[in-house]
């Protein structure tokens, strides 16, 4: 049996007030409909259509090349109008999966669960129990308890209004059934609309039997129509990924500040303070701490890292034992050797910094080859650009640069040299020299100072 998934997302998603379509605004940094797409994935989904409708440029363009089939949905007539804008292209022996786009959060195991139970005799359906049921479709059941049908809220009775267990609009159902069901829906309902819940009693009527599936926690079908609703996704979602770190070993100061946006994965024994932000995919090594305030993106750090307090590292690359911040600035490119030392208010860009070199302070490391054990004092700047293109910097291993110097790239300082103090660089430096490139000192003996004149105002 082939699997189609039919993924809704035509609405229009008044609610969020937001020029964006909802589905592209991100949970943990992803579009909500990319989780819908993953979820098709982790089915093995033959195919995938996707109904658009409202924004369908911005929404095609963000997932092109994702082998998405596109159906426009031009008015928004209904959840059954919208799967039968895509059924003409469905294969009739599929069983198709319905998903919402704009519920992001479903498992795989649930919508397996719910594929097992759909064939020719049966239809799968996936419904909670929910303490404030208002607004959703109600779940009726015959006196055998089997489902008999779903009513909308807008259309439901009052003893309907009572039941709990409503629907989430997941459901799997096999093609050819959705062949001669949606034809037959009317729209002679409170809302007008063609509503895919009714082929529920469609199937009833021809015997076909309503295996319900309910998901592990409500928050699996939880949609999104406001930013609160959206919010209460992202919090859940997040105190998830607190838990997967902790029960994989990692020690967290507070598990409710920890946002992970994106791929994380991690050695054991490590601690993260608060308020870290990990974009994108980053790896941690074991016995990594991390102090208050970080944000990590796209990087990799050793084992035995200590990353201190409000530091920022972008595709940077750290190895074992370095010690960065606080108040480090690791732009792309940065990769550190071992035992590195990057302080406070330094910042680094397309630099290879190599084994147990320190640059300690208020520094701009640009465009740099950075040898072992070198020392690069405080206020240190590679000048890499001219206005118009960047220029490399070398340093040997061994060397020290004193403070406040400027290295005027393209420039090249061998191993074990010396740069004094203050000193401008702008030409080559051999191994073991010493360069001082700076004013020389004047010493005036006698110096009157300019006296004030008594009289003169303050
Ligand atoms: C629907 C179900 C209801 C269920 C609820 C769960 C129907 C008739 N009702 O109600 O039983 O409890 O979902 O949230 O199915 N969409 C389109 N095109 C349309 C209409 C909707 O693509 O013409 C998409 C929306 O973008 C959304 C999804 O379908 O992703 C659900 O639509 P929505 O209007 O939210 O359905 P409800 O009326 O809430
Ligand atoms: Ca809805």
């Amino acid at each position: 049996m082939t699997i189609e998934v039919v993924i809704l997302a035509a609405g229009q998603g008044t609610r969020m007030r937001s020029k964006l379509p909802k589905v592209l605004h991100p949970l943990a940094g992803k579009p909500l409909l990319g989780y819908v797409l993953d979820a098709a994935h982790a089915v093995s989904a033959d195919a995938v259509h996707v109904v658009v409708g409202h924004g369908s440029e911005a929404v095609r363009a963000a997932f092109a090349e994702q082998g998405v089939q596109w159906v426009e949905q031009r008015e928004q007539k209904g959840t059954g109008h919208a799967v039968a804008q895509a059924i003409p292209q469905v294969n009739d022996d599929a069983a198709v999966l319905v998903l919402y786009g704009d519920v992001p959060l479903v498992s795989a195991d649930t919508l397996k669960e719910l594929l097992a139970n759909c064939d020719d005799g049966n239809l799968g359906l996936l419904t909670v129990e929910l303490d404030d049921p208002s607004g959703y479709g109600r779940i009726v059941r015959g006196n055998d308890e089997r489902v008999t049908a779903i009513v909308e809220h807008k259309d439901a009775s009052p003893s309907e209004l009572e039941v709990r267990e409503v629907n989430t609009g997941i459901m799997a159902v096999k093609a050819s059934h959705l062949h001669r069901w949606l034809p037959a829906l009317s729209a002679d309902n409170a809302q007008g609309e063609y509503y895919l819940t009714d082929i529920v009693g469609m199937a009833v009527a021809e015997g076909v039997h309503i295996h319900v599936v309910q998901p592990d926690s409500h928050w699996e079908v939880q949609g999104v129509n406001d930013r609160r609703q959206l919010n209460g996704l992202e919090r859940y979602y997040q105190q998830q990924q607190a838990q997967k770190l902790m029960a994989a070993g990692a020690t967290l100061a507070d598990s409710a500040r920890i946002d992970v946006r994106g791929e994380l994965e991690i050695g054991q024994d490590l601690f993260i303070d608060v308020n870290c932000v990990f974009e994108g995919r980053n790896r941690l090594g074991s016995e990594v701490r991390i102090g208050p305030n970080c944000l990590l993106i796209n990087s990799t750090i050793g084992d035995g890292v200590e990353i201190k307090a409000n530091s920022v590292l972008e595709d940077a690359v750290v190895d074992n034992d370095c010690v960065i911040g606080p108040f480090a600035r690791l732009r792309p490119g940065t990769v550190l050797a071992a035992e590195a030392k990057i302080g406070n208010f330094v910042e680094t860009k397309k630099a290879n910094i190599g084994r147990g070199s320190k640059v300690n302070h208020l520094t701009y490391i640009g465009d740099s080859e950075i040898g072992d054990a070198v020392n690069i004092g405080a206020g240190t700047i590679t000048c890499n650009y001219d206005g118009v293109n960047k220029f490399k910097t070398e340093i040997g291993d061994g060397t020290f640069i004193g403070s406040n110097t400027s290295l005027v790239a393209p420039v090249r300082i061998g191993a074990r040299a010396t740069v004094g103090a203050g000193s401008t660089v702008t030409s080559d430096v051999g191994d073991g020299e010493l360069a001082v490139a700076r004013g020389k000192q004047r010493n005036i003996g006698n110096w009157k100072r300019p006296e004030k004149n008594k009289h003169q105002d303050d």
